[in-house]
């Protein structure tokens, strides 16, 4: 079931948590569909696990010719490892940084991106949808080296990707989160390795502040809402270290430890030399 993460007349965003198996194996994922008009975007439709019951979601809202943008934050397979039934099944176009643009066809059967692809550059910008806009903001090395964020102007919500996200199940982020310091254990160990460093950190959170934000609205876990849990994030985040502000010489030396293909486990190097 989507959750109305806002409606009106004309417009909504809604949010989908629960499509795949929540079998511990593939990391919980939310997409989302944006209406505005009759027409509309997904945002990062996930990968095959997802696509049957979003296409379904979608078009109780238009006809999927309809569809005028599949828009994906970067290329992992968790953002758009489905593009292959997207490109086949509408007649959207896929919007994705320029980094991507030559890398996301590999998704797909030969010729299914052939001029349906349009390359963001890394300014951004602002992509009509139906009566409206949403603003493509510069997201780069959060984590993914070309990456965006999201923001629709009449939601006022920000869609953030792999930022502000938590580890979690399907149904739990349905919840959302009002109370940071609560919030932070569940976040800060997947900000630490998959955020690249303190600095990018620091001026998306500059950027961010000019907005009118009323939801930040993350590509796993659970929203956050309202002024006061908002700015308590961009304090977190201004004051995280992580990615290469942790790496040192230690974490690049020539690895020891051996790998169990049996047990799938890592025995260390002395270990495995006493194995005959
Ligand atoms: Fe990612
Ligand atoms: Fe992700």
């Amino acid at each position: 079931m989507a959750i109305e993460l806002y409606r009106d007349k004309t417009h909504a965003c809604l949010m989908f948590t629960d499509l795949m198996e929540e079998d511990g194996q593939a990391v919980q994922c939310n997409q989302f569909l944006i209406v505005d008009h009759g027409t509309g975007a997904i945002i990062d439709p996930g990968g095959n696990l997802a696509f049957n019951e979003l296409f379904m979601g979608m078009t109780r809202h238009f006809a999927p010719q309809k569809l005028s943008y599949v828009i994906a934050s970067h290329a992992d397979p968790d953002i758009i490892a489905s593009l292959d039934r997207w490109m086949s099944s509408t007649k959207a176009s896929l919007v994705i940084s320029r980094v991507w643009e030559r890398f996301a066809p590999h998704f797909t059967k030969v010729g299914k991106t052939e001029d349906r692809v349009i390359g963001v550059p890394d300014s951004g910008g602002r992509l009509p949808l139906g009566r409206t806009e949403l603003l493509l903001l510069p997201a780069h090395f959060m984590h993914s080296e070309g990456n965006f964020h999201f923001y629709d102007p009449i939601s006022r919500i920000l869609f953030t990707g792999d930022l502000a996200v938590s580890m979690t199940t399907g149904a739990e982020a349905r919840k959302p989160v009002v109370h940071m310091p609560s919030h932070i254990p569940r976040m800060e160990a997947f900000h630490r390795r998959y955020m690249v460093s303190n600095k990018i950190l620091r001026l998306w959170a500059q950027m961010a502040r000019q907005l009118d934000v009323q939801m930040l609205v993350p590509q796993h876990g659970a929203p956050i809402i309202g002024k006061r849990a908002i700015e308590d994030f961009y304090c977190w985040i201004e004051n995280l270290e992580c990615g290469i502000d942790l790496f040192g010489a230690q974490h690049y030396q020539i690895p020891s430890a051996q790998i169990d293909p049996v047990t799938r486990q890592m025995r260390t190097g002395q270990q495995a030399v006493a194995t005959p």
